[in-house]
Order: C-alpha cells, then sequence, then structure tokens
C-alpha cells in the first residue's frame, strides 16, 4: 500500500492550532487533549493565558515549566504565554483553529459564547471542541488544587512529573 505523503511533500497548508487556557496547574485533561490535538494538526501552541482575573496559584513561569516538562518529546507542540485577546494572538501566530476541551454541558454555553466572540473577532480561526476522554471528566486545575493544599493523593489526576511540584506550592 502506497503513503500518504506528508504535507511538507506535497506543499499542502499547514495548519497550526492553539490550545489556550490558565493552566493552574495542567491536569491529565489538558494532557489528553494535548496529546489528542498534536496527532491532528501540523503545530499545536499550546497557549497559556498571563493576564488572567483570577490571581493565578502558579506563576506564569512555573505554568509554562509544568508545560514544558509533561509535553517534552512532543515534536510539534510549543508552549507560549499570551495576554489580550485569543482571537489577536490565534492571528499574529498564523492559527487556523482554536482547540477546547468539553468536560460537560455545563461547559457548553460559556464556551459557546467564547467561540462566537472569538470568530468575530477573527474570522480566519474556527474554534473545535474536543471532548475529554471519561476518565477525566471530574478533573478540573481548581480540583488538583484543593487536593493537593490537602495533601490528597494526585496519581491519575497530573502527571507524575510535576506533582512534587504542586504539593512543594500549595501543601498546607
Ligand atoms: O483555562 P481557562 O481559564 O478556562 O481558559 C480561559 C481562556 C484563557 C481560554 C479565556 O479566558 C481566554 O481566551 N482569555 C483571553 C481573553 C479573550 O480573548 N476573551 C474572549 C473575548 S471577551
Amino acid at each position: 500500500m502506497t503513503a500518504f505523503p506528508a504535507a511538507t511533500e506535497t506543499g499542502d497548508m499547514m495548519k497550526t492550532a492553539i490550545y489556550p487556557g490558565s493552566f493552574d496547574p495542567c491536569t491529565n485533561g489538558h494532557l489528553d487533549i494535548i496529546t489528542r490535538s498534536a496527532k491532528i494538526f501540523d503545530t499545536l501552541i499550546v497557549a497559556v493565558l498571563t493576564n488572567n482575573n483570577k490571581a493565578p496559584a502558579f506563576s506564569v513561569e512555573e505554568r509554562i515549566d509544568f508545560l514544558q516538562r509533561v509535553t517534552a518529546g512532543m515534536e510539534n507542540v510549543r508552549i507560549a504565554a499570551f495576554s489580550g485577546l485569543l482571537a489577536d494572538f490565534a492571528r499574529t501566530r498564523g492559527a487556523d483553529v482554536i482547540i477546547k476541551g468539553l468536560r460537560a454541558v455545563s461547559d457548553f454555553e460559556y464556551e459557546f459564547q467564547m467561540a462566537l466572540t472569538n470568530s468575530k473577532l477573527n474570522p480566519g480561526a474556527e474554534t473545535l471542541f474536543m471532548t475529554t476522554s471519561t476518565d477525566n471528566m471530574y478533573l478540573s486545575s481548581s480540583v488538583v488544587r484543593e487536593i493537593a493544599m490537602y495533601g490528597g493523593a494526585l496519581d491519575g489526576m497530573v502527571p507524575e512529573e510535576i506533582q512534587t511540584k504542586i504539593y512543594d506550592k500549595l501543601r498546607r
């Protein structure tokens, strides 16, 4: 059977996607979306919001460091910081797609509003929703922070290589 040539060999357009978030800290749920998106797009930019209204528990540097550790070896994944509007950041990076993870129906209304807003601001970037895997449906950064604060087990919730760093920062 003949293998399909790579996009670079045929001159096809390379597709770049952005996966934005606070990643405070990144969880296995985030890593699952990153891993699956990286298989679909030529380049995936994981974009860490720096000017969040919520005061983050981890600094931008820490959040970026965690993401770099857990995505080490994923050759088409880049980690970047951004501030201001996501639509503008997508434009400056030439991104075609914005990836959003959906855990539950309750996520949808807000994400739907964001998708329409971003499309109005930057019609060149299409929002794609990716459903979370069932294992991670309950997971969120805030749940992880609370468990870490009280010294609970984070196994299966955040990648092993960043667990100690999360406890070091949050454990009371
Ligand atoms: O992980 P989060 O906190 O749910 O991520 C939210 C994020 C970063 C995707 C969202 O807050 C965002 O895109 N912020 C940038 C500002 C923006 O573009 N807002 C939408 C138009 S009002």
